[in-house]
């Protein structure tokens, strides 16, 4: 697939992976559609978006409200006829131990990472089933896996999303709905320090894991390029991939592991 005139919704635009990504496809001459929170840090993606030679524009809103993402597709939908591709990096992690965490905050987690990208994905579908296909990404994680410390409704919101996406994916091949999961290892954003901590404030610290990660831009250029041959599973990342496999084919091995990490 070639970007070029492509009207590609990217959601997580504002930072890290889906804003590198962004950038990566604006070479190609897409028309973009940008979202997250943060209308300040989006504006600037839109300028270099379009500098890149894209078109680009802002649509503020907040995957954790059910109105704030239906007022968002509304608003696209009743301006565009058609959405080509809809990808999403949207999303929050975690640091609390399962001991320690009211339901609050995994609820919270939920939301975001799982109920707004669902929301927005089934506000999308119709218009792409009518218009004869569509590509649609979803961002899980290694943890998206495997079950991992300090990460227990982070990692269970990722889980859920291959569940929703695999049966999206089943039950649209015949609409031509291509989807890929893209499963990210540590890479080096904001996501740590912008995880949610037990009283679901915000984390505040750079990991040395997330410190240490594929750098965000290096990590977009392996994605698009997956994206463009729509690969159905995206794994990208470091050595901590290996864990993938790990878990797969020597599962005692990674319980072994997985109890003996260090939680951060
Ligand atoms: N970095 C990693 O090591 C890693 C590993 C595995 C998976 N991932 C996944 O990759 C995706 C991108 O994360 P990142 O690493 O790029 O982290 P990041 O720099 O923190 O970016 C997260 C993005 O999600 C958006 N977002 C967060 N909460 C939102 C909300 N309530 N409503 C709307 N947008 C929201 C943020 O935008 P605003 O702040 O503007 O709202 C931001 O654009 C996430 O789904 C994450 O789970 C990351």
């Amino acid at each position: 697939m070639n970007f070029e005139n492509k009207i590609v919704w990217i959601t997580g635009a504002s930072s890290g992976i889906g804003r590198a990504v962004a950038l990566e496809i604006a070479k190609e001459k897409a028309k973009l559609i940008l979202s997250g929170r943060n209308r300040e840090a989006l504006v600037e993606v839109a300028e270099t978006c379009i500098k890149s030679g894209s078109r680009a524009e802002v649509v503020p809103f907040d995957l954790g409200d059910e109105k704030s993402v239906a007022d968002a597709a509304a608003s696209v939908l009743s301006k565009y006829a058609e959405i080509d591709c809809l990808y999403h990096f949207g999303g929050i992690s975690q640091r609390s131990f399962v001991a320690e965490t009211p339901l609050f905050v995994d609820r919270k987690i939920f939301e975001v990472n799982y109920f707004g990208t669902i929301a927005l994905t089934k506000a999308v579908l119709p218009l792409m089933i009518k218009n004869g296909g569509g590509h649609i990404a979803v961002t899980s994680s290694i943890v998206g896996k495997f079950g991992f410390p300090y990460r227990s409704s982070y990692s269970a919101s990722k889980q859920a999303l291959h569940g929703f996406f695999e049966s999206l994916r089943a039950e649209n091949t015949k609409n031509n709905i291509r989807v890929s999961i893209i499963i990210p290892g540590r890479i080096k954003t904001n996501i740590s320090v912008n995880a949610i901590n037990k009283e679901g404030k915000t984390h505040a610290k750079m990991d040395e894991g997330q410190d240490t990660g594929k750098p965000a831009e290096e990590t977009a250029k392996i994605i698009v390029k997956k994206l463009k041959r729509f690969k159905k599973e995206i794994l990208v990342g470091g050595r901590e991939v290996i864990m993938v496999h790990i878990r797969r084919f020597l599962p005692s091995l990674f319980y072994y592991m997985s109890s003996r990490v260090k939680p951060l």
